[in-house]
């Protein structure tokens, strides 16, 4: 049973129970229509309070159910409504902690509801490229106007219960010491005779001049929501609350939310959304894994990473110990981290009080003696193996037993960093995204020793540091730089044979980056490319690259911070402006190299970037450096840019279909550097399969 059913005096109570967020799904809505149905036939019962046990009322559909037919099996999560709703008792829902989604839909269909303070109010189906698709858009406006439910529905955003007051959505708030059950009892008690039953669907939306209203709406959410469908149905379909028929209103409703399901954005939002949540899973490291208790961390190194990494901790209210070399580096590094606290202070979205419990968090030393209690250690020191090798071997000598040893090496073997220590189990690589208080994405890189509960505990970090934690084998680049290198291969290739950063660059964006390689280049630092390529050219001499970007940096050109890169910068301005000598540059290399210039479509581009990282991902697939697809995607969501509306380059290739992808790759096998198209075997067998990565 996924509901319960009891009678307390004259009324019937359902408790929904399907943990975590009782969710409504098939059992549960069968058992809630048995339960009112029951309630219907038994003489002694005069009214139905429906409320939800544990942590939450409803947090809406069942996401389990999600892409299987069980959504649609009856009965529907609309039949439940509909059975709620034409009750001839009165049904009163009692609403705490969380009322989301089909929960608040249910309760919209109820004749009363009854509320605690602090319950988390919210029509969310935006968030995944949906509308409300249970009589929402049709009834929330109904008892909270038609501005306030606009905002909610196109939003998605929750409001606390008690915000509420004024409109008609709760018939009561109690007060936080009440006992819902019994207060809802009560109240059942006191409008059970009452007829007739009032009806959200009765009621009428007034709104004096609705249609400039909604018109000034519909121009406001159409310039904001870009490439994504959604948000503009939800104004249409709120908008049909007040100019259609309540009957009208729910068939409209009911064909745009059909329209909004089966579009690439929402399958792409839905796709990322349990992606996320897959995620965390790690199929040998169960999820009651022990874990280890961080209460206190320490950073190595106070340069650009360590600071953001600081910023972290201290945001998620762990102390944090800075070790550096050099007094002045330290001073420099804290200086920073207080410049930034104090400009979103500035913004208003630090208080005073925050800043200073925050400041306060945040300490440096140059002795390792100082760090030895930390339980964490992440290690953010230059790329170097021998500094790393120096710095882990410290860490061996003074840690306590059990501190984990973690770096945020981009590129470097993290098995090897661990053989430097005796307790190779404890070391894990934990490479955060520059900059490192603002990007979402932790790859967390498993070593060959490291322990399960080092992973788990890191894991579990992630999510305290508010970062999406995606799990890595140990490779050069890990899952995001080792892709990112072919695209950025690409890129230059690009540059040889006919294009300029601008074309490559507005193509991509055009395709829903965030930002070009070009742009990203300049806006990261072109030498640490550089950097990379020099060992590169030592380590691994068969992999070409072009040189316009070595050339780039040999006139000094390392991007914004030089205000020189691909593009010229003005003093004060991000704004990227294109380069006459940087575009002299790459015409005069085509010509070195005996390169005749072609015109390049932008579909080409887009192709030979995205499909790059497309079979190199196949390739870490395969070798298992990620554990899934969906892995992948979340790198590429989370960490670099990739359109959300996309859902990633795996789920994106599975869209394109991989036949199609694979022909396409053909097509650029017989150009210049074909051997950078060798198809990754994993996709030429899908392919053959008919099947996608995800699928
Ligand atoms: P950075 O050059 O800004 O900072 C490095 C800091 O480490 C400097 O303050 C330096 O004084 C200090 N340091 C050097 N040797 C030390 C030692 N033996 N003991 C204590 N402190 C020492 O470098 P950045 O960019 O912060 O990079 C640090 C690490 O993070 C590197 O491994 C890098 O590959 C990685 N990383 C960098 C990203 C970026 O975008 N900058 C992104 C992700 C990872």
């Amino acid at each position: 049973m996924s509901a319960e059913y009891l009678v307390n005096g004259s009324v019937a109570v359902i408790t929904l129970n399907n943990p975590p967020v009782n969710g409504l799904g098939l059992e549960t809505r069968t058992a809630a229509v048995a339960g009112i149905r029951r309630a219907l036939a038994d003489d002694a019962v005069k009214a139905i309070v429906i409320t939800g046990a544990g942590k939450a009322f409803s947090g809406g559909a069942d996401i389990k159910e999600f892409n299987s037919p069980k959504a649609l099996t009856e009965p529907s999560l609309h039949s439940l409504i509909q059975v709620a709703e034409s009750s001839t008792k009165p049904v009163i829902a009692a609403i705490h902690t969380v009322c989301m989604g089909g929960g608040l839909e249910l309760a919209l269909g109820c004749n009363y509801r009854v509320a605690m303070p602090g319950a988390q109010i919210a029509l969310p189906e935006v968030k995944l490229g949906l509308l409300p698709g249970a009589g929402g858009t049709q009834r929330l406006p109904r008892v909270v106007g038609l501005e306030m439910a606009l905002n909610m529905i196109v939003s998605g955003t929750p409001v606390l219960s008690e915000k509420f007051a004024g409109t008609a959505l709760f018939d009561e708030v109690f007060s936080s010491d009440a006992n819902l059950i019994d207060a809802a009892v009560a109240f059942a008690n006191k409008v059970a005779d009452v007829r007739p039953l009032p009806r959200v669907r009765d009621r009428k939306v007034n709104y004096p001049n609705h249609e400039a209203f909604l018109q000034f709406s519909r121009n406001t959410v159409k310039a904001m929501s870009g490439a994504f469908p959604a948000p503009l149905e939800c104004v249409e379909t709120v908008a049909a609350s007040v100019t259609k028929k309540f009957e009208d209103g729910i068939k409209f409703e009911r064909e745009r939310f059909l329209h909004l399901i089966q579009t690439p954005e929402s399958k792409s939002l839905r796709h990322a959304f349990f992606a996320e949540r897959l995620a965390s899973k790690i199929p040998d490291v169960p999820g009651d894994t022990p874990t280890r208790e961080i209460k206190q961390a320490a950073i190595i190194g106070a340069g650009t990473m360590g600071g953001g990494i600081a910023m972290n901790f201290v945001n998620a209210g762990i102390p944090v110990i800075l070790l550096e070399t050099r007094q002045e580096a330290l001073d420099k590094g804290i200086a920073t981290i207080r410049k930034n606290y104090e400009n979103t202070m500035k913004k208003g979205k630090l208080t005073q009080e925050k800043f200073e419990q925050r400041v306060g968090l945040i300490s440096g030393t140059l002795n390792y003696a100082d760090i030895a209690q930390a339980d964490i250690v992440v290690e953010a020191v230059f790329e170097d193996m021998g500094v790393k090798e120096s710095v882990f071997k410290q860490l061996d000598a003074v840690m306590k037993p059990g501190a984990i040893l973690a770096s945020n090496t981009s590129t470097l073997d993290v098995n090897k960093i661990a053989d430097f220590t005796s307790r190779p189990q404890d070391v894990v690589g934990t490479h955060f995204f520059s900059p490192a208080n603002v990007m979402k994405l932790l790859e967390i890189v498993r070593g060959a020793k490291t322990g399960k509960d080092v992973l788990a505990t890191t894991l579990a970090l992630s999510k305290k540091l508010r970062k999406t934690g995606v799990v890595s084998g140990v490779c050069d680049g890990f899952i995001g730089n080792r892709m990112i290198e072919q695209y950025s291969r690409q890129a230059g290739f690009l540059l040889e044979e006919g294009c300029l950063p601008e074309q490559v660059d507005k193509a991509v964006e055009k395709f829903g980056f965030a930002m070009g390689p070009f742009r990203m280049g300049d806006l990261a630092g072109n030498d640490i490319g550089w950097y990379i390529r020099k060992r590169r050219y030592v380590e691994s001499p068969e992999i070409t690259y072009s040189k316009t970007a070595d050339l780039l940096c040999e006139m000094g050109r390392y991007g914004q911070k030089t205000s020189a890169g691909w593009y010229d910068y003005k003093a004060g301005d991000r704004k990227a402006y294109a380069s006459q000598d940087v575009n002299d540059m790459i015409v005069k290399h085509s010509a070195d190299i005996g390169v005749e210039r072609r015109k390049i479509s932008d579909e080409e581009i887009v192709e030979r970037l995205v499909y790059s990282l497309v079979n190199e991902g196949a390739l870490i697939l395969e070798e298992g450096i990620a554990m899934r697809a969906s892995d992948i995607d979340m790198v590429y969501l989370t960490g670099y840019g990739f359109p959300v509306f996309r859902g990633g380059p795996m789920f994106y290739a599975d869209t394109v279909g991989l036949a199609n992808v694979l022909m396409a790759m053909e097509k650029y096998a017989k150009g210049r550097h074909g051997d950078a198209w060798k198809p990754a075997p994993l996709m030429v067998r899908l392919a053959a399969e008919g099947k996608g990565f995800n699928s």
